[in-house]
């Protein structure tokens, strides 16, 4: 049988995001015969060495290459020899604004055998995903600055909430919610006591969106209480749908009470109506971390959370049992024990150790 041709533009980046995604690209070799389609890679140079060589972050040539894709493996970008925001700007947000990649969804779940640093929480108290709002907000670059550099100096970023934007996120959220084995309980976090024409503008989406889904328990919260309560009862949550600042923050803040860093993963996503817009590249999956030049190129890199955002990239492609394999060896590995705090420079296991016991334990 001739099998459908998938294409994944892979860009490693910077720092470890190189090392990481090379371990993810040890799983997916390993995978490759049992999936139903065939996966064709595509190697992108871009980052910093890219940029420094030809002084553009994203040439026109690796753009189409992007347009044509089925879908994009992210490694991380960043560099301290390149001034911050060039790369970020130019390649991460570009490719979520271009590709109209409206949702960034953060799983904030919990491998048994994983390190959480809330004392009396283990894997089944922190079981949420977070839906960020991935297109608007204070992004966009909407604002400006009046008598810089003077005493008088003006700056001014707004915060962009359009009724469209909303309602593609928290409509998302709801589908999301309603087909998860969860608790069936979406919360909307904002700050609609001091945002009050932004984030009531989300509030009334929420609840007129919501009467379509009467299955949902369905509650609002401020975003200074869910900080709170992500450290004092993450077990409250299921699914939360946020914008793209909150969404931002708050899932650092996810990432390291469910795991740390190097555990967590995320998809950049346009998944109501994909075929409406110009290309044909819908996702984005890319390990939450950076390119932690602290510890780029020493070995000492978590892999887990590039080898977790290849398992939402095959979920995303239909590969499904694929992505259920990667998700029993990771939890194999965690269980194992060997890896006890995964976003510190813990030097007993290598990034390509841990690789290896992935790829052992499918
Ligand atoms: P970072 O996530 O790269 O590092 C934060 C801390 O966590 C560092 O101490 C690092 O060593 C540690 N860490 C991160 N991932 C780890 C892993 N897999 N295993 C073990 N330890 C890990 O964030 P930072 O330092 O704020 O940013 C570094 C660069 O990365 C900057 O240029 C930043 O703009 C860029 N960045 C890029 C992102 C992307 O491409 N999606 C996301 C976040 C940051
Ligand atoms: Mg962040």
């Amino acid at each position: 049988m001739v099998r459908e041709v998938k294409k994944i533009a892979v860009v490693p980046g910077d720092g470890i995001g190189r090392e990481v995604i090379s371990e993810g690209l040890k799983v997916l070799k390993k995978l490759e015969p049992n999936l139903s389609a065939e996966f064709c890679l595509l190697d992108l140079d871009l980052g910093a060495d890219a940029y420094l060589r030809t002084h553009e972050a994203m040439p026109d040539s690796v753009w189409k290459e992007i347009l044509g894709a089925d879908a994009i493996y992210l490694g991380a970008v960043g560099d301290p020899r390149v001034p911050p925001g060039i790369l970020e700007r130019e390649v991460l947000l570009r490719i979520r604004f271009d590709l109209d990649l409206y949702i960034n969804l953060r799983p904030c779940e919990m491998y048994a055998g994983a390190f959480t640093p809330l004392k009396h929480k283990s894997a089944s108290d922190i079981r949420f995903t977070v839906v960020r709002e991935n297109t608007e907000s204070v992004y966009t670059g909407v604002g400006g600055v009046f008598k810089k550099g003077t005493a008088e100096e003006v700056a001014i970023q707004e915060d962009v909430n359009t009724r469209k934007g909303v309602e593609r996120a928290v409509r998302y959220a709801y589908e999301l919610c309603a087909a998860r084995a969860g608790k069936r309980e979406l919360t909307l976090v904002d700050k609609a006591n001091v945002l009050t024409y932004a984030h009531q503008l989300w509030r009334r989406v929420f609840s007129e969106v919501g009467q379509e889904y009467p299955q949902i328990k369905q509650s609002a919260l401020y975003v200074d209480a869910c900080a709170m309560d992500f450290v004092r009862r993450p077990e409250r949550f299921d699914v939360i749908v946020t914008n793209n600042i909150f969404g931002d923050i708050l899932t650092d803040l996810g990432a390291v009470i469910s795991g740390g860093l190097g555990l967590s993963a995320s998809a950049n996503l346009r998944p109501l109506a994909p075929e409406k817009t110009v290309s044909r590249c819908w996702g984005m999956f890319e390990p939450v971390h950076g390119s932690a030049p602290d510890i780029a190129g020493k070995g000492l890199a978590n892999p887990l959370a590039a080898i977790l955002a290849l398992k939402m990239l095959l979920e995303a492609m239909n590969e499904k049992s694929a992505a259920q394999k990667i998700e029993q060896a990771v939890a194999k590995v965690t269980a194992g024990g060997k890896i006890f705090k995964p976003e510190s420079t813990d030097t007993s296991i290598s990034t390509s150790a841990i690789g290896d016991l992935v790829v052992s334990s499918l």
